[in-house]
């Protein structure tokens, strides 16, 4: 008797698996490399899941064809990652009539389907921005600010926004664009800034990718990014930091990516019906110009 009469399929976890089809809004940035970098090695065989990932490239009607398609393949659970809060009522329904529980990941959806997903793991963004806010009012309160925002609509552009600018109060906003969480639209955001906000001499970047750009155009216009214009962002991704260490960037707040393990968790826990919390907020910290490079060598992303 024993293990040798076992069929092949127990070796191999088959039916065991809990198949699970995640939708990854883009690779924008250096923060959603490192948390696809996380969910892909937390969400693997070994763990119990046979993963099915899809990157939408920060297109919504992706993401919603993604949807439709783990729907049609009966998968056990959906996780995704919504590139904007609004539009997904449809498919949110479609989810629901067909019994499959949602784990929702990192950016936030505002819909009119009741108990559209079971649980949420992500960052508090509203209190990312306002902790950016309170440095800027703290440290230059004569601000003149350009706010370079993420992907407009999103969870983590409304929500940092709305945090950040009730700290710093109007008078102290000369404008807003939207860089769209990349490095290339943030640096011509930036560049059209320079030209309409002479004025203006604190960047608030919703994230480090479009700060990145931020450098290079300030430096391109002759300007010293840190100095002239000080910049604030969101994030914590090794080059930001760096740019941190170098006098470039002035203030950053993490958002930190690296939460698969805690995904699996929850997938486990919706797949077998056991209670989860509505909402799992991940920790995160901030930094100044003091950082040290051990701590950026340190980092995980
Ligand atoms: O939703 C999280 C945000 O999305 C990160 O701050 C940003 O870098 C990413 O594009």
């Amino acid at each position: 008797g024993g293990g040798d009469e076992k069929p092949a399929d127990d070796n191999k976890g088959g039916d065991d698996l809990i198949s699970v089809g995640f939708s990854q809004l883009g690779a924008e940035s250096g923060w959603r490399t490192a948390n696809t970098e996380s969910v892909k090695a937390s969400l693997t065989e070994e763990n119990g899941i046979e993963l099915n990932f899809v990157d939408a490239q920060q297109k919504q009607e992706n993401q919603i064809k993604a949807l439709r398609d783990f729907i049609d393949q009966g998968v056990d659970v959906i996780a995704f990652s919504p590139v904007v809060e609004t539009g997904w009522d449809e498919v949110l329904q479609e989810i629901k009539d067909a019994d499959i529980p949602v784990v929702l990941v990192d950016r936030t959806v505002d819909t009119t389907v009741e108990d559209p997903y079971v649980t949420w793991i992500g960052a508090d963004f509203k209190q990312e921005g306002t902790t950016a806010g309170e440095w800027v009012k703290a440290n230059v309160p004569d601000a003149k600010i350009f706010e370079l925002q993420g992907t407009l609509g999103s969870g983590a552009q409304v929500d940092r926004e709305e945090g950040f600018d009730a700290v710093v109060g109007a008078e102290n906003i000369v404008g807003k664009a939207s860089g769209n969480f990349t490095r290339a639209e943030g640096k011509a955001a930036m560049e059209a800034a320079l030209q309409a906000y002479p004025d203006m001499n604190l960047v608030f970047a919703h994230n480090d990718d479009m700060g990145l750009g931020a450098i290079e155009a300030i430096t391109d216009a002759g300007k010293v990014p840190g100095k002239d214009i000080k910049i604030v962002t969101i994030d914590g991704v090794r080059d930001g930091l760096q740019a941190l260490k170098d006098g470039k960037f002035n203030y950053v707040v993490e958002c930190n990516p690296v939460f698969g393990d805690q995904i699996v968790d929850a997938i486990k826990k919706v797949h077998n019906g056991e209670d989860v919390p509505k909402e799992t907020i991940v920790v995160d910290k901030a930094f100044d110009q003091t950082i040290t490079q051990e701590e950026i060598d340190a980092r995980l992303y």
